[in-house]
Order: C-alpha cells, then sequence, then structure tokens
C-alpha cells in the first residue's frame, strides 16, 4: 500500500502546473472543474498550500454572474479539441476577463471539496481562515445555478449539455441525440490520436455535443435563451446531488465560520426544496434507484448508471430507499464476477465495458459511493467498494476508468482511457488514509 501511495503523490506532482493540476498529460491539458475540486482533496493530505491553491484558481475563473466554467485554458495547446477558439466564453457579457474558458459547467464539487479539506487538515484555524476567504464564492455560484438553471422554479437544476454532466457519453443521452439531427462537422479530433478510438466517443456523438454549443454560442450563453432553445435540457440525479451534498457542506462551514445568518437561512431552504423535488420526481420504484429526467421533451430517462446511486453520497435517500438502492447494486452491479461499481447498467444492451461512461467503472463515483454507503452505515458494502477501488488501480495503475469485468483483469490491461489521471491518484490517497 505504502508504494501505491507514493505512485499517487508522484502522479499528483508530475500533473502539477503553477497553481492548478490538468487531470492528465496530452489528453486533458488544462483545469477541469471537477477533476480540479477531487484533486484538492488529494493535495490536502500532504500539500495544503498546493490544494488551497487549487481552489483559488478554479475560483479566479469565476464569472460575473457567478458561473464556474468547466474548462479553463490557461495554455494554448494543440492537443485537446475543442479548444477556446470553439467554445468562445468571451461571447457571454459576463465571462472572465482572465481567463479563456468553455461557456458550460461541470458538477458543482467545490462545497463539499472545502469540508473535506477542513476534515484533513492538521492546522484547522488557518484551513479555516482559507475557507474564509473562498467560501462567498462558492455561495455565488449556488447562487447562479438556483437564479439562471431552475426555470419551473422547482429546486432542480438543468444542465444544457452532456459535458456539464461529466458523464459524458453516457448511454443516458442516446435518446436525446435521436431528438436530434446535427450537422456533420469537420474537424480534427485530438483525443482519439492519444487514447483507443474504442475508447472515446463517436465522431457522430462528438457533431452533436459541437452543434449544441453552437446554439448557445449563437445566444452568446445566455442561460434563459438555453433553457428555451437546447435540444439538451436534463435534470441530473448525480449533478443535483452534488449541489445538495455541497450546500450542506456550504452550511457547517458558514456555521463554523460564525455570522452569515443569511446566506444559511437562503441554503437551507434552497435544500429543503431541492430534496424533496429530487426524490418526488427522480426516484424510479420499479428501477429501484435514481433516474435523469429530460426537461426538454419533459419525461424520465428511465436507465441505471452509478449515478442512479449517487444521491446517497449527498444523504437524499430515505433509509428504506437506500436499502432498495443498495439490493439493486449489488444484484445488478455488484456479483462475484463484477468490480463495482459499472457506469452503466451491465444487464443492459447499450453496456460497454470500454467505453468512456458506457460500462467502465470510475474511481470518483465509487469514492462517493464509498463515502455515502459509510455514512448511512451499509459498512460492508462501502469496504467492499474501497477495495475494489484499490484493486483496480493496484492491477493496472491510476488509469481513468476500469473493466467492471473481472476476467478481464488477469494481465493487469483493464485500465483505459487517460493514464496517470490526477482524480483517481487523488482519491486513493483519500481512501488511503
Ligand atoms: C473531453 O474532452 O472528453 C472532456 O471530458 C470534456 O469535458
Amino acid at each position: 500500500k505504502d508504494t501505491l501511495y507514493k505512485k499517487a503523490v508522484e502522479v499528483l506532482e508530475n500533473n502539477w502546473k503553477e497553481g492548478f493540476s490538468i487531470p492528465c498529460a496530452k489528453l486533458y491539458p488544462f483545469q477541469w472543474f471537477w477533476d480540479s475540486g477531487l484533486i484538492a482533496i488529494g493535495f490536502a493530505h500532504f500539500d495544503m498550500k498546493k490544494a488551497e491553491q487549487e481552489i483559488e484558481t478554479l475560483l479566479d475563473a469565476q464569472w460575473g454572474n457567478g458561473f464556474i466554467p468547466h474548462i479553463i485554458f490557461h495554455t494554448e495547446s494543440d492537443t485537446y479539441f475543442p479548444g477556446p477558439d470553439f467554445h468562445r466564453s468571451d461571447l457571454h457579457p459576463q465571462s472572465s476577463k482572465k481567463y479563456r474558458s468553455t461557456g458550460m459547467t461541470q458538477p458543482p464539487v467545490t462545497g463539499f471539496v472545502l469540508e473535506e479539506i477542513y476534515k484533513i487538515s492538521k492546522d484547522k484555524p488557518a484551513t479555516l481562515k482559507f475557507i474564509e476567504g473562498v467560501i462567498d464564492k462558492v455561495y455565488f455560484n449556488h447562487e447562479y445555478f438556483y437564479d439562471n438553471r431552475d426555470p419551473q422554479n422547482e429546486g432542480l437544476v438543468y444542465i444544457y449539455h452532456n459535458w456539464e454532466s461529466g458523464t459524458d457519453n453516457s448511454p443516458i443521452w442516446d435518446d436525446i441525440w435521436k431528438t436530434m439531427n446535427p450537422p456533420e462537422y469537420t474537424f480534427e479530433r485530438r483525443d482519439t490520436t492519444h487514447v483507443d478510438a474504442a475508447e472515446r466517443p463517436s465522431k457522430r456523438e462528438y457533431d452533436h455535443y459541437l452543434y449544441i454549443i453552437d446554439i448557445a454560442k449563437e445566444h452568446n450563453y445566455s442561460d434563459e435563451k438555453i433553457a428555451e432553445l437546447s435540444p439538451f435540457l436534463v435534470q441530473d440525479p448525480l449533478f443535483n446531488a452534488m449541489l445538495i451534498k455541497s450546500s450542506k457542506s456550504l452550511i457547517k462551514l458558514y456555521e463554523r465560520i460564525g455570522g452569515n445568518e443569511e446566506k444559511i437561512a437562503q441554503l437551507t431552504q434552497w435544500q429543503q426544496k431541492a430534496i424533496a423535488t429530487f426524490n418526488e420526481k427522480l426516484y424510479d420504484d420499479s428501477l429501484g434507484a435514481y433516474v435523469h429526467y429530460d426537461l426538454r421533451n419533459e419525461k424520465p430517462i428511465k436507465f441505471l448508471s452509478s449515478s442512479s446511486f449517487a444521491p446517497i453520497y449527498a444523504g437524499i435517500p430515505s433509509k428504506e430507499r437506500a436499502d432498495k438502492m443498495v439490493e439493486v447494486m449489488l444484484q445488478k452491479f455488484g456479483g462475484d464476477h463484477q468490480y463495482l461499481c459499472a457506469s452503466f447498467d451491465p444487464d443492459s444492451e447499450r453496456f460497454n465495458p470500454k467505453k468512456y461512461w458506457r460500462g467502465p467503472v470510475w474511481v470518483n463515483l465509487n469514492w462517493m459511493l464509498h463515502n455515502g454507503l459509510k455514512a448511512y452505515g451499509y459498512s460492508d458494502v462501502a469496504l467492499r467498494v474501497k477495495q475494489d477501488t484499490i484493486a483496480l488501480m493496484e492491477n493496472n495503475g491510476f488509469y481513468e476508468y476500469f473493466d467492471s469485468r473481472k476476467d478481464m483483469h488477469k494481465d493487469g490491461n483493464a485500465g483505459y482511457g487517460g493514464h496517470n489521471f490526477s482524480w483517481s491518484a487523488a482519491l486513493l490517497i483519500d481512501l488511503l488514509e
């Protein structure tokens, strides 16, 4: 375990740039929102200064309206497509003047990351002082979401692009692609020069991805216009669970800091409404877990994925529902021949155990599940998720994602996507502590 820990530290050191981390060389050569947050948790265990800088740099790229972009393009790089010239964040009147970025966001992890960092810290007063200096920006980000991403005032926010979900090419989106007919774009893929195309989204999928961005750009990334016109408009259980979990953390941290009664009251209000609607609208009784809701076409998207279980991390389900979810998870995703937890239903014909978010196991989701299961008192399953996660990295290295089928792991070649991937290393460090 010691050598694995040391190797993980090395991965993080190598992916550290001036003031932020890249998720991995070549494939992802900039700063990504949710990567950055999860990476900071890893750094907090051995280099608190870097953990703090990671968060500060991320928040420094916040827009005038509270929005935080999904990629911050700190440097020029020709190893990534689509870059800043495609995204054109400058079209938005309140975008950052300092950094070029995308005009979409990613799961809002920052609130709970601050709480994790505080828990890890060995110098609590100093860390609380740091948190005091940045927490209002995170609050402002939540305010952005509730003010601009909830057109029906339900307490749930939408995402307008699959890249906002973090689960980029999940089969969840397949039916949405069928409602669209984007042009055939001419462009040069970069990702598939670094990673086997069998492990990445298809060209046609990229056409859809680019087309949604073009629609948003046509309207200068106006939230109102996006809500009105984007063919992709989804209430995502993973994304909303992250927001709820982060709000909970902000409440706890504000209480620790003292004062801030109004913000605490507002957060509590968002929180209560969000959890109520989440449980009413996103829980699917027949599947025994949470599902996505297609807000554009007004219908639930009834598939099981690792996102279906993520609400456990945010304390959203009742104990009774959580019991059912754990049962479903073990039955479908957790057989003796499987590593927990595949990113998509292994029994579905859409399952593909090598292709990015269409089936492989991801360390970030496992980390959330582990923590959530532990908090609910499912210590055996929590332990299993932890052991599986460690075994995946011991067998294969710090890959971006892993095959869930145990028989694929015999020769240590069941890690896919980017190698020396930062959040895999960062969260392993946290799991080993
Ligand atoms: C990619 O380029 O695949 C990224 O995940 C987008 O966020």
